[in-house]
């Protein structure tokens, strides 16, 4: 099949699951950069036991022209290896105590592991070139893990080689120090290291369980690191492999561009969680700084009246920013905007506003909570065919349907004053002016 042909199946395959603008959106923006794109921790189960839609998931990446860094682990296989040896082993804080027996063991599992990928990648058409332990230089700074390595520098150039010929990158967490000794590496910190340095767009945890789930075991779409951190260490529910795997990401958030994040998925759902806005998985961002105010200046209405202009797709009335009695909820990078007018004695939130490029990120649901987080109490509407309101179904308390609108609250118990709220949305005025 020609490349280019390829290339448009795949994207109308991808295209059942979501739009052809969403799916083009996130093309388009992982395009951008030639050696940027993503960076993909593959953990050793996967290797093991989802082989094959790891495979047909990089594949597909290879397809539509990206080019994936990807680190993988073997944690399971090398621990199965060392049992099989009868050669003791012991983990301090996740890392792996590694003897000179463990390290041998290591080194023979991981240039396994890695060959079998590479060759498994190559099956399916996907150019792929190996890197056992030539990437990563280290110094042994803690003596009570043995042959484990910290790394000092990385040869990033090799790195960007490989990508620039068209070969991704598949790398085992094993490096070599001063006195080209070999040592291991934990394959979370060695992928941190390759993060720091190339500064990835993305970078994907694939595992088993593909997410980090609640205390419900429902999935966790989104996490703002920033917000949410200190909340969910606390919390008993999170057994400590996900703690550990958090703290990581935090230090990933941390060092990484704020425009950059960090996903966690399963092989299965990759293309979903990089090329649709819902995700398929837990995505993490450094997290986002939301401000309220009662009055704006200049500058902060021409950002509002951007904001909600590029996501109604429409044009704002002129006396819009007249109304003096209003809230307004601004996020600090510009891109999303709560307005709540004050006139009824109930909070009415008259426009909610995240722009198409900031949709997907966690933006609007960290708007949102901050939105209810400073009213107890707060109704809207909606129009019925507005694509937001199963979102709104759920977020709200109640909802009641009118010919023209939808009208949703929270905290509302009162029926004389749900009436009067009822009554207050449906005569609002129009404020978006459309062309047609
Ligand atoms: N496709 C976007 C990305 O990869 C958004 C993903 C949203 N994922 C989520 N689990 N909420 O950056």
């Amino acid at each position: 099949m020609n490349k280019v042909y390829k290339k448009e199946t795949f994207l109308k395959l991808l295209g059942s699951i979501s739009s052809q603008k969403e799916i083009r959106k996130y093309l388009e923006r992982f395009s951008s950069d030639d050696y940027r794109f993503a960076l993909i921790k593959v953990g050793g189960a996967i290797l093991k036991n989802d082989l094959d839609n790891l495979i047909s998931s990089i594949s597909f990446l290879t397809e539509v022209g990206l080019i994936p860094i990807i680190v993988h682990g073997a944690g399971p296989m090398l621990s199965e290896e060392l049992e099989k040896n009868k050669i003791d082993y012991k983990f301090i804080n996740g890392q792996r105590v590694s003897s000179a027996d463990v390290l041998q063991i290591a080194i023979k599992v991981f240039s396994e592991e890695n060959i079998k990928l590479v060759k498994a990648l190559d099956a399916e058409g996907v150019n792929a070139k190996s890197f056992v332990d030539d990437i990563f230089h280290c110094e042994i700074k803690d003596q009570s893990l043995g042959y484990v390595g910290d790394v000092v520098s990385l040869d990033v150039n090799a790195i960007k080689a490989s990508i620039a010929e068209g070969f991704v990158p598949v790398i085992s967490p094993l490096g070599k120090t001063k006195e080209t000794n070999h040592v291991n590496i934990n394959a979370d910190l060695a992928t941190l290291a390759i993060a720091r340095e190339i500064e990835p767009d993305k970078v994907i945890f694939l595992s088993e369980v593909g997410g980090i789930f609640n205390e419900n075991s429902k999935l966790i779409s989104t996490i703002n690191i920033n917000d949410d951190y200190d909340f969910l260490m606390k919390q008993e529910w999170l057994h400590s492999g996900m703690k550990l795997k958090l703290k990581q990401i935090k230090l990933l958030t941390d060092i990484l561009p704020s425009s950059s994040s960090v996903s966690i998925t399963k092989p299965l759902f990759l293309s979903k969680e990089l090329f649709t806005d819902a995700g398929s998985g837990t995505l993490v961002k450094a997290g986002h700084t939301i401000r309220s105010f009662n009055n704006l200046d200049q500058l902060q209405i021409k950002a509002v009246k951007s904001i909600i202009e590029s996501s109604f797709k429409g044009k704002l009335a002129n006396n819009y920013f007249n109304e003096n009695n209003n809230n307004y909820l601004i996020s600090s990078c510009n891109r999303s905007a709560i307005v709540l007018s004050k006139k009824h004695k109930v909070a009415y939130m008259d426009k909610f506003s995240v722009i198409s490029s900031a949709r997907g990120e966690g933006l609007g649901n960290a708007m949102w909570k901050k939105m209810i987080k400073d009213n107890k109490k707060v109704f809207w509407r909606s129009k019925p065919t507005n694509v937001i309101n199963s979102f709104y179904k759920d977020a709200a308390d109640g909802f009641q349907r009118l010919d023209d609108w939808y009208i949703f609250w929270i905290g509302i118990t009162d029926l004389k004053e749900l009436i009067s709220c009822i009554e207050f949305a449906s005569k609002q005025p129009r404020t978006v002016i459309y062309d047609d």
